[in-house]
């Protein structure tokens, strides 16, 4: 593998529409550019697991962003099925709690020895970064958004998780409590010199490589982009020169 096909296979893309027939011509472009796509709850609820196979079908990958919240059984029950689709990461939220993610993790596990599947890694997704040190303290979490985001990221490991979903400024302290072979998966990337959006706290494709990210997870700059290839190219290019 040389070092530009190993880069690529770090990007995500997260195709964050609503439209299928868009979505579709979009992955079509993207499958031989990028390691990953993201489909997400809008993506998902307006086309339903057949973007999966689409994407599967034109040899791409998957990162299914569903962030599972229930009981212990529901969420395991729903993880038997992402992983009879066939989806490469898949997420929950780590305040279910740790016998939640244990059961789902076991359930996965169980699948796939059962069915001879492929094993999805399950993420744990912490602290949602919409949500700051007031809300958590209004919910009656006290202590701050890091100190909950690497408890539940030990949590996650501990219940058998394979990474989390994190952004870039809780990397170093997450990779300091749970280690190197822990999955790290971050979005808010901005490629250098791009505007923010709503994005508050943005990495550059190249700093994310540096800071030892395992998966960058792309929306806008490049799926927003008058050429996405060239968009995807180019973040790949950043990722792969940061790596030399
Ligand atoms: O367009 P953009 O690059 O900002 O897209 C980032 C993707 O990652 C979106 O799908 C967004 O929902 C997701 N995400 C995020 N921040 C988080 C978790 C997920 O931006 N903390």
């Amino acid at each position: 593998m040389n070092a530009a096909s190993g880069m690529k296979q770090r990007l995500i893309v997260a195709l964050d529409l609503a439209d299928p027939v868009r979505a579709r011509t979009l992955a079509t472009l993207l499958a031989p550019e990028v390691g990953m796509f993201k489909v997400g709850k809008q993506l998902f609820v307006n086309a339903g697991p057949d973007i999966v196979r689409m994407i599967h079908h034109l040899g791409g990958e998957v990162f299914l962003d569903l962030k599972f919240h229930d009981i212990s059984n529901t969420v395991a029950a729903a993880a038997v099925e992402v992983t009879r689709l066939g989806v490469k990461l898949f997420n929950v939220h780590a305040s279910g709690g740790p016998e939640m993610m244990r059961q789902t993790a076991a359930a996965v596990e169980e699948v796939c020895g059962k069915e001879g599947l492929r094993r999805p890694s399950v993420l744990g997704v912490t602290v949602l970064t919409s949500l700051d040190g007031a809300d958590l303290e209004a919910l009656g979490i006290p202590g701050g958004v890091p100190a909950q985001v690497v408890r539940l990221a030990g949590m996650a490991q501990e219940a058998g998780l394979a990474g989390v979903v994190c952004s870039a400024q809780e990397v170093r302290e997450i990779r300091r409590v749970c280690g190197d072979s822990f999955m790290l998966v971050t979005p808010g990337i901005r490629p250098a010199g791009q505007q923010a959006g709503d994005q508050k706290r943005v990495m550059t494709p190249g700093d994310a490589v540096r800071a030892g990210i395992d998966f960058i997870v792309v929306g806008r700059p490049i799926v927003g982009a008058d050429d996405p290839v060239a968009a995807a190219r180019s973040v790949v290019a950043e990722m792969t020169g940061a790596a030399g």
